[in-house]
């Protein structure tokens, strides 16, 4: 479409050069660009040497045009900003008639026609709400991730949106942090498998594909790591835990194709991950060979200054695009102060001409010249398309993670019998839409949502059974009014469902630090006055992160952490307590025991006196006991451990078998050897389910200290009742490298415990040595 334009009589002056960049785009589409295209280059420079230093400042510019997350810049002139050339990429607006009209300004009424980006933050589906990040990432199910990520970007393309603001790959040690929500938890690896399925789910085979939106992973770098678990905060870790915990995820999202990284708010090793060379250039240009652009967090090139590291937005300015950061995202830093740096020399002008490079090359890789339109015909959408529905209930059944399921007077309370006659439901979340959708659900519709009231009710209906509801409390009440007639409920009941949890919108997302992590609010006394009916209690978990749930655990029989489900949180609750669908969700994060533990793991060092377990209801006994890395008045292990998760049915592991018994350094290195683990896998119940077998590692004998167990492989497996699997895992260079005394990458002899099991703490092990 956009060349067409280069004829027009107002571009006589500059026919020739656009003939030119014509026959190069013409030659550019004939194959799928990607990033590494070096035909992409011509073009990028082509455009590049006819650009004025005011329309190359405008690529490097970016604001939102709506619902703002931080202070905004206050700017209404975006029309005409951009008709000079001064913007190059614009969020928060959606739509595609609203999209394509200011798309038109850029494309029509610019100088040299370039247009904008249009950016969003679909984090978890875009009208089709799926379940929040974290619960996606306990399905341990990376095709599914990445069906969802495909499902958000149909809708979000077709409303104008070809760039989301995710995937968040921040690994979260700390569930005090309310974006824990937002990512896929504390692990590495897991982390790593995950960071891969957005990538390829929201950029699908192409770039050019209408239905393909970038992704942007961030935050770079280690910004879940802030000090006290408190959003924002310093981060001040080892270069050996940044490239060993931290880095991996961003980079397999960047081997994975990623277009574009956003900067994270954090200080980093003292200096701020917006204006840090060393991750910005050395390692994501220099070392990865990232080709796409690195967009800023919103205004943080302006929180340069409070952080200290610049006197006024010019030097912030100066310090972020030297840095490395291309985009700068609605600080109206780059947009002041820029132009006159460069005449100044203050910033060389090749290092403004390497951020515009960066974004057009992305812009042309999207075919962006080509399309820049949206087809107004497929937008708004009003109806939410069956098969995407079905996915999101797919990927909610599988984010549940069952966390107790116990035998109060015989039989484990869960699933429910469907001849089951009175339900008592209650709590705040069981018929609460809008939490559903969970924090960043842009441009979720809590009207699409089917409550768990709602499901429960059509199910009871359908077998001539009874729903008993009252709410009982509010989320954050500290009012019993409410308990009598829950209570009551309770009584007539033949089994009581509790839904309790958090306020998605309040106590998790972004600027959701929370110092206590109990069910907020009476919630805890309601369950307790609940439990005191002597009714089989049930309880189902609402939240964005791990909770304290030490009293539930002990005192109610069945516990499920549902998560924030999204739209289909009612019929896929429904369906998995009465046992249509056999839990297999795993946790992704260390539930705690108390706050004090956080941050709070499963992969961390060991001390030189380990803790083990402690009686706590007595002082230490001697020295022995005395001494150890332990608290004197809480265990040290959590509640629920990394990778745990209960079923219906049972598993039966047997010990895992190696294909070697040693193997040497030097072959890991060289690519030239890799162990094959193996182990069976028999579900030995009554029903059908699935497992995630997990492979764990310890090495020891190292020139640096290993954690105590470290995942490096996993397969979700189904399994009908009493059906075996052989389940092989490999492990070579990428499973057993790790960062030196040296600070190299690389395998060193050790020797190694392996595991097999159903979570970080459990499993057979065997031992290999290298040599
Ligand atoms: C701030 C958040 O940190 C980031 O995750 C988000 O993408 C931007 N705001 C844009 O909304």
């Amino acid at each position: 479409m956009l060349k067409h334009r280069f004829f027009g009589v107002q571009f006589f002056g500059i026919m020739l050069l656009s003939l030119l960049s014509l026959v190069v785009n013409l030659q550019a589409q004939t194959a799928s660009p990607t990033l590494n295209d070096s035909k992409l280059d011509a073009r990028v420079n082509a455009l590049l040497r006819q650009m004025t230093l005011e329309e190359k400042v405008g690529q490097l510019v970016q604001y939102s045009a709506g619902s703002p997350t931080g202070p905004g810049t206050g700017r209404g002139d975006y029309p005409d900003m951009i008709a000079k050339g001064g913007i190059g990429s614009l969020f928060n607006l959606t739509g595609a008639r609203e999209v394509n009209a200011m798309q038109k300004i850029a494309v029509e009424k610019s100088r040299l026609h370039i247009p904008l980006i249009f950016g969003l933050d679909v984090i978890h589906g875009y009208r089709t709400t799926f379940p929040v990040p974290l619960g996606m990432s306990a399905t341990w199910n990376p095709a599914l991730v990445e069906k969802a990520a495909r499902v958000a970007a149909v809708e979000a393309s077709s409303e104008g949106v070809r760039w989301t603001f995710s995937p968040m790959v921040d690994i979260a040690r700390d569930a005090r942090w309310g974006r824990i929500v937002e990512g896929n938890g504390e692990d590495t690896y897991l982390g790593q498998a995950m960071a891969r399925a957005y990538v390829r789910g929201y950029q699908g085979a192409s770039l050019q594909d209408p239905s393909s939106i970038l992704a942007c992973v961030k935050h770079y770098v280690a910004y879940g790591a802030a000090e006290g678990g408190r959003d924002y905060n310093t981060v001040d870790i080892s270069d050996r835990s940044l490239r060993q915990a931290y880095l991996p995820p961003f980079k397999a999202a960047v081997d994975s194709g990623a277009a574009t990284v956003m900067s994270a708010f954090d200080d980093l090793q003292g200096v701020p991950s917006t204006a840090n060379p060393y991750t910005l250039t050395q390692i994501l240009r220099g070392e990865w060979g990232f080709r796409g652009f690195v967009v800023s967090d919103w205004n943080s090139v302006g929180e340069l200054i409070p952080q200290g590291v610049a006197l006024d937005p010019a030097m912030a300015t100066r310090k972020a695009l030297t840095a490395g950061v291309d985009m700068d995202m609605e600080s109206n830093s780059y947009a002041t102060t820029l132009l006159q740096q460069v005449k100044s020399g203050q910033v060389p002008q090749s290092v403004v001409d390497e951020a515009v490079r960066r974004i057009l090359r992305v812009k042309f890789a999207m075919g962006l010249f080509e399309h820049p339109y949206s087809d107004e015909a497929k937008s708004p959408i009003t109806t939410l398309d069956p098969e995407h529905v079905a996915a999101t209930r797919a990927v909610a059944e599988e984010s549940f993670v069952l966390l107790k399921n116990d035998a109060a007077s015989g039989a484990p309370v869960l699933p429910l019998s469907s001849t089951v006659k009175t339900i008592a439901l209650v709590g705040p979340l069981a018929d609460d839409a809008a939490n559903m959708l969970g924090s960043w659900s842009t441009k979720g519709d809590a009207k699409d949502v089917i409550t768990f009231r709602k499901a429960l009710s059509d199910r009871l209906e359908q077998s001539q059974g009874k729903l008993l509801y009252a709410k009982g409390t509010d989320i954050l009440s500290t009012s019993d009014t409410g308990f009598a007639e829950a209570v009551s409920a309770a009584r007539q009941a033949d089994v009581v469902i509790a839904a309790l949890g958090e306020d998605a919108g309040l106590m998790t997302g972004e600027a959701a630090s929370r110092a206590h992590l109990d069910l907020p609010g009476n919630q805890q006394q309601l369950l307790q006055a609940l439990a005191a009916t002597g009714k089989p209690v049930l309880l189902i978990v609402f939240s964005g992160r791990p909770l304290i749930l030490n009293w539930e655990a002990a005192h109610i029989p069945a516990i499920l952490e549902a998560w924030f489900p999204g739209i289909q949180a009612g019929p896929a609750l429904v369906r998995t307590l009465f046992g249509d669908v056999n839990p297999s969700g795993r946790l992704t994060t260390t539930f705690p025991r108390a706050v004090g533990q956080e941050p709070l793991y499963y992969n961390a060092m060991n001390t030189g006196r380990p803790a083990g377990d402690v009686d706590l209801t007595r002082p230490p006994n001697g020295a022995g006991e005395k001494y150890r890395s332990r608290y004197i008045d809480e265990q040290s292990s959590p509640l629920f451990p990394f990778g745990y998760g209960l079923s219906y049915t049972k598993f039966q592991y047997s010990s895992p078998s190696l294909s070697a018994q040693s193997l040497t350094a030097a072959s890991l290195n060289s690519g030239s050897s890799i162990l094959t683990v193996s182990g069976e896998v028999k579900n030995t119940g009554s029903r059908g389910g699935s497992e995630v077998v997990q492979l764990y590692i310890r090495q020891i004998g190292t020139s640096v200290t290993r954690p105590v167990r470290e995942l490096k492989g996993f397969q979700k497996i189904s399994l009908a009742p009493g059906e075996s699997k052989k389940v092989e895992f490999k492990l070579g260079k990428d499973e057993l490298a790790f960062w030196n005394i040296d600070m190299k990458n690389v395998v060193e002899p050790a020797k190694v415990t392996v595991w097999i099991g159903p979570n970080s703490t459990e499993g057979s092990a065997a031992q290999f040595t290298i040599n």
